[in-house]
């Protein structure tokens, strides 16, 4: 028998979702945006200000310094795993020196941008989904003359042959992908991904941050070079990421200069990070130290691990059935009802199996804009709307003047229902009832 918590069990954890408002209970449906968060992660949170609030044992050498590096660095004596192995374990990576705290899965793309040491003429091969974080970074080099960004185009299908052309035709140095798309829900082939930019010469950056929380990750199995997720969109404390790096492309050198040409070099400098220092010079700590510069972030880094293990326990084959059946109804559903009315459609592919826990559709009508607003002020239902910090997609597919507040309020928008594990078929009934009732009162059918 499974041992393991119902979802209804499983919701008594949040108690955002005890709230009423107007006599209803929320309905969060904004999980791709950040997740809600059970009470073992905010009770970690409020052990570390209660019990022993102070920098960790890298710095002072106190009893409570000592204490945090023990929920962090792990203290077997005393039979606790610190949560850098707990994250560790939770993506397979091959030791917990390869997990380097960042603040967000932004920073850590940022990390690789800017400590990547490329050469001039260096190819950067993206998707034409990408979300800002994994676009800016790169554009911002290009304007810089360091790199030159090239995209695959998916077509709500990664095309192999197409991405492999590219890199057998460009000097492409390095693949930066979107695992799972923020605004279609669908995941790329990244172990094919992997061992063909393997082929070629080039290194692999998976942008895990819609993907990590929804599916069991190995990024030895997928030989992911670097992967960077946020804990935020996995039931955890907000200001925290991870940036996953292969042990051999973190350096081990005491000199940046001195590092193989593949390694990436920390590229915020401080306390923490450097093992000596005089007037003239420094020498790097190893990794990940190197990588972490001033003082951490460390109750949201030591509640990190108790949001793994919190999601670990719910399961995440589970989590990613139970988004796989409710997605299938909603899509269903929706396109049943107004699939065949000539301004309502599903963006990304039509087959929710592909999408996961994501499903984002688009109204046009005169007046589409302001339903999210409606949904939540009527029925205390949550959901996303805009261009979900896509904006280059969106204004290739809908055209530049569509990403204006002003143009696209009018006739066209797009709106996006993302689910976790503790959504349930019922709520998915009252966003469609709610839904259903709202382009009724606009006239729509
Ligand atoms: N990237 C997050 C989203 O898609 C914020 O909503």
């Amino acid at each position: 028998m499974d041992s393991r918590k119902s979802i209804e069990e499983s919701r008594e954890d949040f108690p955002s979702l005890k709230r009423q408002r107007k006599g209803k209970p929320p309905i969060y449906l904004d999980n791709a945006c950040t997740t809600l968060v059970p009470r073992q992660v905010f009770e970690s949170i409020q052990e570390y200000y209660t019990e022993y609030p102070s920098c960790s044992g890298t710095r002072s050498r106190h009893w409570f310094a000592q204490e945090v590096s023990d929920h962090i660095e792990g203290n077997p004596g005393k039979g606790i795993k610190g949560s850098r192995q707990i994250i560790a374990e939770f993506i397979n990576a091959g030791s917990k020196k390869e997990i380097i705290f960042t603040l967000n899965t932004t920073h850590a793309l940022n990390m690789v941008a800017l400590g990547f040491p490329f050469q001039p003429g260096d190819v950067v091969l993206l998707t034409d989904t990408e979300h800002n974080s994994n676009l800016l970074p790169w554009l911002k080099l290009q304007k810089a003359g360091r790199i030159k960004v090239d995209f695959t185009v998916t077509n709500d299908r990664f095309d192999l042959d197409a991405f492999e052309w590219k890199l057998k035709t460009g000097r492409v140095r390095l693949v930066s992908m979107a695992y799972t798309s923020n605004v279609t829900g669908y995941t790329i082939p990244a172990r094919e991904i992997t061992k063909i930019a393997h082929q070629y010469g080039a290194l692999v950056l998976l942008d895990g941050a819609q993907a990590v929380p929804h599916q069991t990750i190995d990024v030895q199995n997928l030989d992911a070079d670097f992967l960077a997720f946020s804990l935020h969109k996995m039931c955890g404390p907000r200001g925290v990421g991870v940036l996953y790096g292969k042990k051999e492309l973190l350096g081990q050198m005491p000199h940046e200069e001195g590092e193989a040409e593949h390694v990436i070099v920390p590229v915020i400098q401080g306390g923490g990070t450097v093992a000596d220092s005089t007037y003239y010079s420094y020498t790097l700590m190893l990794p990940p130290d190197r990588f972490e510069a001033g003082i951490q972030n460390y109750p949201a880094q030591i509640a990190s691990g108790a949001a793994v293990q919190y999601i670990q326990q719910i399961g995440m084959d589970r989590i990613r059935d139970h988004e796989a059946s409710l997605n299938h109804f909603l899509s269903e559903e929706l396109m049943n009802r107004y699939g065949d009315t000539g301004w309502f459609s599903i963006v990304g592919p039509q087959d929710a199996a592909q999408r996961g826990g994501i499903l984002t559709f688009e109204v046009k009508r005169p007046n589409a804009m302001g339903i999210a607003a409606d949904l939540s002020e009527k029925n205390n239902v949550m959901i996303r709307d805009g261009v979900f910090c896509v904006h280059a997609y969106f204004n290739e597919k809908f055209g530049p003047e569509w990403t204006r507040p002003i143009s696209h309020s009018e006739h066209r928008m797009v709106y996006r229902v993302s689910s976790y594990f503790y959504n349930t078929m019922e709520e998915c009934r009252v966003f469609l009832e709610a839904l259903d009732e709202i382009f009724k009162e606009r006239g729509y059918i």
